[in-house]
C-alpha cells in the first residue's frame, strides 16, 4: 500500500492524514467543505512546525512530505489504495461515500471506516465488494494517541482486516482487534464516563466545571466535559446514540437531553467556539 485518502478533514481526518504521511504514505486529504480543507491544511502545517520545534521532524523531512500530500475537494480525485473515511457518524451518509468511493476505485482498495460506533456490518452492507470494508477506529487527537481498534464486519475478509491492522502499525500505532459489536472495546467502556457525568449534571448534584475538576485532579488528562468539547458534543451525542438503539434502548446508554439541547443549539465544543465551555477570543 502506497497511497492513501482520508476522507472528511474535520476532528480525526487531519490528525490521521498527519500520521499516515510522516509514516511515508502519498495522502490525499478529501473534504466536501472547502473552508474544513482550508482548516486542515493550516492544522497538519501547525503540527509539522510544532514536530520541528520538539526535535521530531526535520526541515527536509517536511518538505517531503508536504510534497506527499495532497488536499482535495473534487471526489473524482480519490483514489487510492487504503480510503479511510472520517465523516459524520451517520449510517446513510457513510453507506452512500462507500457506493460513491466503490465506483471509481479498483476492487483491490481497501475501504476503511473510523466510525466510533456504528456496525461496520451494517456500513457494507450492500456494497458489490462488502469483504474489503474494515473498521480502523482511531482515538482523538489521532496524531498523538497510540490506540487504533480494527474491527472485522461479518463480511470482512481475514486478510483485509490483517492489512488494515498491518497499516494502522505501520503510523507507529498499537492496533488490537475487536469484534463488531456495539461501541467496539474502547466506547462501550469509556461510555459510562460521559453518561453518568451527564447524568450527574441533570440531577443537579453538581456542575460540569466542578465534575471536570474533580476528575482531573485524579489523574485524567481531561474531564468528561472537556473531552466532550474536545470530540464534538454532537458526534459524542452521535455515539450515545448510536450504541442506546444497539443495546436495545437499554436505560443505561440513555443519550442525554442537555447534551441534546448543545446540540441543537449547535453548541458543537471546540469546533464551533462554544461546547460546555467558550472557546472565542
Ligand atoms: N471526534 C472524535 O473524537 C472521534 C474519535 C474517534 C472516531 N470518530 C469518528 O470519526 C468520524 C468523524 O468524526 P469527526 O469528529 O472528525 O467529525 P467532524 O465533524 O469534525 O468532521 C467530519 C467531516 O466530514 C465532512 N463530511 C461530511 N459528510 C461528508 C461526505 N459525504 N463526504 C465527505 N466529507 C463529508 C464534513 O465536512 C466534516 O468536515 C465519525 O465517524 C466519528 O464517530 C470521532
Amino acid at each position: 500500500m502506497k497511497k492513501v485518502a482520508i476522507v472528511g478533514a474535520g476532528v480525526m481526518g487531519s490528525g490521521i492524514a498527519y500520521a499516515s504521511v510522516t509514516a511515508g504514505y502519498e495522502v490525499i486529504v478529501y473534504d466536501l467543505n472547502k473552508e474544513v480543507l482550508y482548516n486542515s491544511q493550516k492544522q497538519i502545517n501547525t503540527l509539522f512546525e510544532k514536530g520541528l520545534n520538539r526535535g521530531k521532524i526535520t526541515e527536509d523531512e517536511i518538505t517531503l512530505c508536504k510534497s506527499r500530500l495532497k488536499y482535495t475537494s473534487e471526489f473524482t480525485e480519490i483514489k487510492a489504495d487504503f480510503i479511510l473515511e472520517a465523516i459524520v457518524e451517520k449510517l446513510d451518509i457513510k453507506k452512500e461515500l462507500f457506493k460513491n468511493l466503490e465506483a471509481q476505485n479498483s476492487p483491490d482498495c481497501i475501504l476503511a471506516t473510523n466510525t466510533s460506533s456504528i456496525p461496520i456490518t451494517q456500513i457494507s452492507r450492500g456494497l458489490k465488494f462488502p469483504n474489503r470494508v474494515v473498521g480502523v477506529h482511531f482515538f482523538n487527537p489521532a496524531h498523538i494517541m497510540k490506540l487504533v481498534e480494527i474491527i472485522k464486519g461479518a463480511a470482512t475478509d481475514n486478510l483485509i482486516a490483517e492489512k488494515a491492522f498491518n497499516w494502522a502499525n505501520s503510523l507507529n500505532k498499537t492496533a488490537v482487534y475487536a469484534q463488531d459489536s456495539p461501541g467496539f472495546i474502547v466506547n462501550r467502556v469509556a461510555r459510562h464516563f460521559y453518561v453518568e457525568s451527564l447524568k450527574v449534571l441533570e440531577e443537579n448534584v453538581t456542575d460540569f466545571k466542578t465534575i471536570d475538576r474533580l476528575i482531573e485532579s485524579t489523574g485524567f488528562k481531561m474531564g468528561p466535559f472537556r473531552l466532550m468539547d474536545l470530540i464534538g458534543v454532537e458526534t459524542n451525542y452521535s455515539v450515545t446514540s448510536s450504541m442506546y438503539e444497539q443495546f436495545g434502548f437499554d436505560s443505561k446508554f440513555r443519550p442525554s437531553r442537555i447534551q441534546k439541547q448543545k446540540v441543537d443549539a449547535g453548541f458543537h465544543g471546540r469546533k464551533s467556539g462554544r461546547g460546555f465551555y467558550s472557546y472565542e477570543e
